[in-house]
């Protein structure tokens, strides 16, 4: 389901003309055909808004194709929450791709060996293993007990062989595992479940024991001014539509309520099929946890524009500062 990566940026200040040119003398014009990650639905400047009940409410993109209102036969009745998932959020051979190339260029070898936190149904976890050679081992941790059999019975069957390197594990993510990792990832934003400074150490500090001597810590995040607001966002998709919700956002604590609903063709809706209770972190204060857990640098990575500049391209790129925009995505990357 690498499907989509249009992980969605919104230019606030940067001429776009420059940043198309930008983008096609760097050669960053891939435009994956959608966008995941929870939340952040693809974004297009000057879209119309409106307010109902005190929450911003966006339009998606309008659709230049005809409506498909029967073609993926999706009801809520009968529509699989993890397919739309999926569909909608993920694109796990771009990150396979991203986090072996990070690899690569960090320690000059092949990473083998890869644990996912937060790993859902363990797609990426598959996706790695279908994209590495024979021998090659994945771990995947999550507290809930439905998407580890959901990915059981929907990902690792056409893997042949290759799928005897899984290993699901219905544990805390501050567990320890079975192996040095090469590689280990928190996608999706799925560290902001630690709302405490203390705890979000202590993750990473089980992270970094966790890790061969030369393994490095993924973890994305997002920010920008429209991280924050409580509103929903619309992102049509074939057959569905996927609704990123930020319900609720307290400057005071950081906490942040968000969820995802799917809505179909015949009007019916899977409403907050997904729900998120967070804090906001942001990439300073990550990155300072990264260091105080004892990871020796921390490497940033910014997500590239399309070619028109109008949203995110999948291509993430290391950089220092990144631009201040209305929504952005990032990568961090402790390095042991
Ligand atoms: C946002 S989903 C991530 C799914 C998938 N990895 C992805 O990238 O889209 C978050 C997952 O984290 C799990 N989870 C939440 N807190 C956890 C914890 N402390 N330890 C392990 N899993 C946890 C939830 O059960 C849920 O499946």
């Amino acid at each position: 389901m690498p499907k989509t990566t249009e992980r969605r940026q919104r230019p606030t200040t940067t001429d776009q003309a420059t940043r198309a040119a930008r983008d096609a003398r760097s050669g960053a014009t891939a435009e994956p055909d959608a966008a995941r990650s929870p939340g952040r639905a693809a974004r297009s400047p000057g879209r119309a808004a409106r307010v109902e009940g005190g929450v911003v409410v966006r339009a998606g993109r309008k659709s230049t194709r005809r409506r498909r209102r029967t073609a993926s036969g999706f009801t809520a009745a009968t529509a699989d929450k993890y397919v739309l998932y999926q569909k909608a959020v993920q694109s796990p051979e771009l990150d396979v791709e991203f986090l072996r190339r990070v690899f690569k260029s960090t320690r000059g070898r092949e990473a083998l060996h890869f644990r996912e936190d937060f790993c859902g149904t363990g797609l990426l976890s598959a996706t790695w293993l279908e994209h590495s050679p024979a021998g090659a081992t994945a771990e995947g941790f999550d507290l809930d007990p439905e998407p580890i059999a959901w990915g059981l019975a929907h990902h690792f069957h056409d893997l042949g062989e290759k799928a005897a390197g899984w290993t699901a594990h219905l544990k805390d993510v501050r567990a320890p595992g079975t192996r040095a990792y090469d590689v280990r990832v928190s996608q999706n934003f799925s560290h902001f479940v630690f709302t405490k400074r203390a705890e979000m150490l202590a993750y990473f500090e089980a992270a970094r024991e966790s890790l061969a001597d030369d393994g490095v810590f993924v973890i994305d995040l997002y920010g920008g001014s429209e991280a924050t607001e409580e509103m929903e966002e619309e992102t049509k998709f074939r057959g569905f539509t996927y609704v990123w919700e930020q319900e609720k956002f307290w400057p005071g604590s950081g906490e942040y309520v968000n969820h995802i609903t799917f809505r179909f063709p015949d009007r019916t809706e899977m409403k907050r099929a997904f729900s998120y209770k967070w804090r906001m972190w942001y990439l300073t204060e990550l990155e300072d946890v990264l260091l105080d857990a004892g990871f020796a640098r921390v490497d940033r990575y910014f997500e590239g524009w399309n070619a028109k500049g109008t949203s995110g391209n999948g291509i993430f790129k290391k950089g220092v500062r990144g631009e201040n925009c209305g929504s952005w995505l990032a990568y961090l990357v402790g390095v042991k």
